[in-house]
């Protein structure tokens, strides 16, 4: 098992030499909110110098407040506490605010489902901005009716559906705390959750579809609900289930704790008043994997989490009345919460949510989709972009893809071929591209071009938003020169900043506030070059970005080690052409046990199980010892030149014993 490991500053090397360079188009500026790199310098400048004074002017103008704040920001590090004394709500500011002028009508939501076959289209449903309201206030009932009360944990696992954003809003309404879980996620990671934030209720759905076949998201419930550890329960706080009807299979519903939706929310009143809440009140709860075994339970607060993700989306995407907005990522990521869901309804902005795959029934799905509803901006991933480069370039040219006015990316680094293809092929070279670098921790976009104004360069998220601090740093915590690498840093507090981690706070502490004394640290490696833009050179830490998602590589081995065969394991990344990074296992085996291809495929499966396909290794690989420290940390840094297939090089002194290494390298290059 790994322990905390942070690489020094100084190794952190950046090779990408990029020099395109593209100027907003002036027809674009001149219609945007920001119009120019002066206009963008000003204001920011003006955010840097007095950040209290920006946030009050946004807080009090973007926001519906009950009760006004009494102090902007109290700070003691590493507790924020913004808009002290105020008093909001979520869900007011998503859907009531536009209840009373002419986007009471306006599509909030427009869904796309996943067609049930190839040839078939896919379901459609649009809900307006009163629908939704109407729908959160009728959920919002049904949570109360089931004895939810402000600050209790509800837990959803559902697919791409409405209803995950109607579940997500109607808990804000009434100040429960929300903590959505990725529908890729097994029953195990369910049953952790759960046991983590002491849930009182799970959402969930019968199943959800997958290319074409169905995902048992409810089976998966029932099992979470029976695991036990040591003959106890770690599930008990669960008190009822509500079930949303998606794909018909059969399920089994427990009498007094599993209730179907459609059932419920037809026994509840439509009117339901948002509940005044603190700024401070806890808002959700979202997992996301850190550099030990267990995933932290990110926690972020009402108002400045909405603020924050109300401003980006506005600025950065440019968002304006008549636009139809998708974002690609599921509701189980950040990416779906502050842009699917809160950032866009704030904005009053047409959300579009689509429930499948990109490539079922065929790599056209996505462009389908845009040419269909005229999608105007869309926010997506370098993983996806990868996958569409690969898959031809003859399923987008079937397509006119010209409502698209502004595209967007997120989740790891953009290689500039990417940047390239998505600029050319999907944008037309006419569309300006947002590379937004930020994390579940941070809320909201970070580092970001502003599309009117920022220049951008293949492969850089470029320049700070508004109000942001970031700088690069060595590791005594000082600025370094320009195009030299170091760790990215956030040196003043920001509204949608981590509350914590949730029951954790030495973790936090340790995690974030640690590394750079006063400052947060991100665990990305960074250089600046010398128009001052960020190029952000990966996580520094064992942490991976598999497809955009983290996967923590300390929580992979866990997974491994808990199956019986398995004496010790050792993950580490390896380049992968679509998926950014891809797991390879170094695994060694208890005495009895066998290598074998079965058990390569059973051991993969396991973590599946145990975690979630996302984070099942690509390549197991069996050895008889692992290279080792004296003092017996296994070096990952070794194991990582091999599983690369390069020559293993730098200091190995530290070895206990070199003929591992030998031995391992032998067996790849056999
Ligand atoms: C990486 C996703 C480079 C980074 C919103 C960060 C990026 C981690 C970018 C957070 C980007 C995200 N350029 N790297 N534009 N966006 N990352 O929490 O390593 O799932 O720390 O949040 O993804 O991942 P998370």
């Amino acid at each position: 098992m790994s322990t905390k490991k942070t690489a020094k500053a100084k190794n952190i090397e950046s090779v990408l030499k990029e020099d395109r360079k593209f100027a907003p188009d002036p027809a674009f500026s001149k219609q945007a909110h920001i119009k120019s790199l002066a206009q963008y310098r000003k204001l920011y400048n003006a955010s840097i110098k007095d950040p209290k004074k920006f946030w009050a002017e946004q807080a009090e103008k973007e926001l519906l407040w009950f009760k006004p704040w009494k102090k902007v920001l109290e700070w003691k590090a590493p507790d924020a506490k913004w808009f002290v004394g105020g008093q909001t709500n979520v869900s007011a500011n998503c859907l009531d605010i536009h209840l009373d002028g002419d986007r009471a009508n306006k599509a909030a939501i427009i869904w796309e489902g996943e067609p049930a076959a190839p040839g078939l289209p896919g379901e459609e449903r649009t809900l307006t901005f009163r629908q939704l309201h109407r729908e959160v206030c009728r959920f919002a009932n049904v949570l109360k009716k089931h004895g939810i009360k402000r600050g209790d944990r509800v837990m959803i696992y559902l697919p791409m559906v409405p209803e995950a954003a109607i579940s997500m809003l109607a808990c804000t309404r009434i100040g429960a705390v929300h903590s959505v879980v990725f529908g890729g996620f097994s029953a195990q990671s369910v049953a952790d959750r759960i046991q983590d934030c002491g849930a009182k209720m799970v959402i969930t759905s019968d199943g959800g579809f997958r290319r074409g076949s169905v995902v048992p998201l409810k089976q998966n419930v029932d099992d979470a609900l029976k695991i036990k550890v040591k003959g106890k329960s770690i599930t008990k706080t669960i008190d009822k289930v509500i079930v949303l009807q998606r794909t018909k299979n059969d399920v089994k519903m427990k009498r007094g704790r599993d209730l179907w939706w459609h059932h419920e929310i037809d026994q509840v009143s439509d009117q339901c008043p948002p509940a005044k809440l603190d700024s401070e009140h806890p808002l959700f709860i979202l997992y996301t994997s850190g550099s030990t075994g267990k995933p932290k339970g990110i926690l972020h607060s009402t108002a400045g989490y909405l603020l924050g993700s109300k401003l980006t989306s506005k600025y950065v995407f440019d968002l304006k009345e008549s636009d139809v907005y998708w974002c690609t990522a599921d509701v189980g990521w950040i990416t779906g919460h502050s842009y699917v869901v809160y950032g866009p309804l704030a904005n009053g902005a047409t959300t579009l949510m689509y429930e499948g795959a990109p490539n079922w029934p065929g790599p056209d799905r996505f462009w389908n989709i845009v040419d269909k509803y005229n999608v105007t901006i869309m926010y997506t991933a370098p993983t996806a972009i990868r996958a569409f480069m690969k898959w031809g370039d003859e399923w987008p040219k079937k397509y006119r893809l010209d409502s698209l006015r502004l595209l967007g990316t997120v989740g790891e680094p953009i290689n500039p071929e990417a940047w390239m293809w998505y600029h050319k092929v999907i944008g037309k070279g006419r569309c300006p591209i947002v590379d937004t670098w930020w994390q579940t921790e941070t809320g909201g976009m970070m580092i970001t071009p502003i599309p009117g104004a920022t220049p951008t360069k293949p492969g850089t998220a470029t320049l700070p938003f508004f109000g942001i601090t970031p700088e690069v740093v060595d590791d005594k915590g000082k600025a370094v020169p320009k195009n030299t690498g170091g760790k990215l840093v956030i040196r003043k507090p920001w509204p949608s900043m981590l509350r914590g981690i949730w029951g954790d706070k030495k973790r936090f502490i340790e995690t974030y506030w640690s590394e750079v004394k006063g400052s947060y640290f991100t665990g990305d490696g960074c250089r600046q070059d010398s128009d001052g833009y960020f190029w952000i050179v990966g996580r520094i830490d064992d942490v991976l970005n598999v497809s955009g998602h983290r996967i923590g590589t300390a929580e992979v081995e866990s997974a491994l080690v808990s199956h019986k065969d398995v004496a010790e394991a050792a993950v580490v990344g390896r380049p992968d052409e679509i998926k950014g990074q891809g797991l390879v296992a170094f695994v060694t085996l208890k005495g009895s046990s066998k290598a074998s291809k079965e058990l390569q495929q059973t051991l993969r499966n396991h973590v599946g199980k145990e975690i979630g396909a996302v984070a099942k290794p690509d390549l197991v690989r069996f050895t008889e010892a692992l290279p080792k420290t004296r003092s017996g940390k296994i070096m990952r840094r070794l194991l990582k030149q091999i599983a690369e297939g390069k020559e293993v090089k730098g200091d190995t002194t530290t070895l206990e014993d070199v003929s591992v290494l030998t031995k391992l390298s032998k067996e790849s290059a056999a």
